[in-house]
């Protein structure tokens, strides 16, 4: 086949002939699916990035009136917050019976860092069950659902690397106990990465090294996918979001969700009180009136480790990656299918062919990976809020196989979560039981009260492995 010309134009003016090297000893078919796969590449703003991020290494700039956020504390500070914050609970509780509320989580990544090979989402997290990350989603929204009289649908993003294993996963196990209409997956769109030398690195004659372009893409990729037609048709106008590697957070919180709307807030996250300077969150900070998060490998040292006069972080306010989003926010920022938000590098090594078409599999970084983050579209809004939570009761990250925020961490958490849920309601927990309460069961304590009062259930025997389901 010829490509067109308008294409070649693009590619040429773009500085990338080099991608068409082998194009005439190609299929037809594989002709067809690269000329394809280039029409999606934005050659027109590639220059420019190239420039500025890969010939050029991108500062991320620290602005002179940065300062720490404002945030709604977790202990509500006199009578007006206590009183804001039970009505944030009812506000919530009604707009979920109402159902404007859906779920979102972002589960573009893979469980390479676990040393899983497969979609993070089906990672065997259960402490005693070993039931994978998806489940304690699935089971949270069904509980939720059983509570409020409600359907809720969950938008799950996917990547191209594992969107056929996740989809193929949820059929296996029968969509986890919800209807297959209710979960809407949607893809994520792809970056080209770059070599060093500013040109796009090629992984086949036929292919260009493509990666996901971070969880900033999730806000375009739900517009493209038809989702946020499905969320109009449906009514909802509140978006709950939450990370695939979390199986600790409520996936619909009532007062998170509605502190958002009592406050007009358009986009807003939960904090929580870091555990050191150097804590692997973003940081959460203001500049000229916006909210925004810093990256903890962005944050300058002396910021992070900068003291309040009692000697407490001026920093503390960390992000676990939660939010509530409003849909008409997400309506506008992508209006007309385009959506700027600042490109992340990332240097990393990237398997290419080389000039005589052979794959090469390079030991040091070649290329660079362009990412987006979901968090820099706060700065976009007119009205944010930032509210404090606990960490022991919604940021479990399973990130590492051990150690900080590991595998083993994660489990250890939710069984401190289900044992303290038991014996706030005189439950004995023996010394060394393991204790898991299936997620359709319960969301908040007050659900496990009901569970410990129906099944009486008294006391966990010493060393116990117990499901409780
Ligand atoms: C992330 C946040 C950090 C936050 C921390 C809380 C970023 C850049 N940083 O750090 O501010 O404090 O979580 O745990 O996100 N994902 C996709 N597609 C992508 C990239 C990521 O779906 O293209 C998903 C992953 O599946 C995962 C989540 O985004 O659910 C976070 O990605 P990860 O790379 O693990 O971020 P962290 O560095 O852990």
């Amino acid at each position: 086949m010829k490509l067109n010309d308008s294409l070649v134009e693009r590619i040429t003016s773009a500085n990338q002939q080099h991608l068409l090297r082998y194009f005439d000893t190609l299929s037809e078919k594989e002709q067809s699916d690269f000329a394809a796969q280039l029409e999606e590449v934005d050659f027109a703003a590639l220059p420019e990035l190239v420039e500025n991020y890969v010939l050029n290494r991108p500062r991320v700039a620290i602005p002179d009136d940065l300062g720490p956020a404002p945030y709604y504390p977790l202990t509500p500070r006199d009578e007006a917050q206590k009183k804001l914050y039970r009505d944030a609970v009812a506000c919530g509780e009604e707009l979920i019976r109402a159902g404007r509320v859906a779920c979102l989580t972002v589960a573009g990544g893979q469980g390479t860092r676990l040393g899983f090979d497969g979609p993070k989402g089906t990672f065997p997290i259960g402490p005693v069950s070993g039931r994978p990350l998806f489940a304690y989603f699935a089971g949270g929204i069904r509980r939720t659902e059983k509570k409020y009289g409600v359907k809720i649908v969950w938008y799950l993003m996917t990547s191209r690397l594992n969107h056929e294993a996740t989809v193929a996963f949820f059929k296996q196990n029968n969509y986890f106990g919800l209807d297959a209409d209710q979960v809407f997956f949607f893809t994520q769109g792809t970056m080209p990465a770059i070599g060093y030398d500013g040109k796009l690195l090629m992984n086949a004659k036929n292919s260009l090294a493509l990666s996901p372009d971070g969880h900033g893409g999730t806000l375009l990729a739900l517009r493209k996918s038809g989702a946020l037609d499905r969320m109009k048709r449906d009514g909802v106008d509140t978006i709950s979001y939450f990370q695939v590697d979390n199986p600790l957070v409520p996936v619909v919180d009532p007062k998170f969700i509605g502190l958002h709307r009592l406050t007009g807030s358009q986009m807003s996250a939960v904090m929580l009180a870091k555990t050191n300077a150097m804590e692997k969150l973003g940081n959460f900070c203001v500049s000229r009136n916006r909210l925004q998060i810093i990256e903890y490998s962005d944050l300058p040292k002396e910021l992070a480790e900068k003291t309040l006069p009692d000697g407490t972080l001026a920093f503390i306010a960390g992000s676990p990656a939660i939010h509530v989003i409003d849909r008409t926010f997400v309506e506008t920022l992508t209006a007309g299918g385009k959506l700027q938000l600042p490109w992340h590098r990332a240097d990393k090594k990237i398997p290419f062919i080389d000039q005589n078409g052979n794959p090469a599999a390079p030991e040091s970084p070649n290329g660079v990976k362009l990412e987006s983050f979901i968090f820099d579209a706060l700065p976009l809004a007119e009205k944010t809020m930032v509210l404090e939570c606990d960490r022991a009761e919604v940021f479990a990250p399973t990130k590492n196989p051990t150690g900080v925020d590991s595998v083993e961490s994660c489990r250890a958490m939710l069984v401190d979560r289900d044992c303290r849920r038991l014996a706030a309601v005189g439950v004995e927990i023996g010394a060394g039981a393991l204790v898991e309460i299936d997620p359709a069961l319960a969301v908040d304590a007050a659900d496990v009260a009901d569970v410990v009062a129906e099944r009486k259930i008294s006391a966990i025997a010493p060393g116990e492995k117990v499901v409780i389901q």
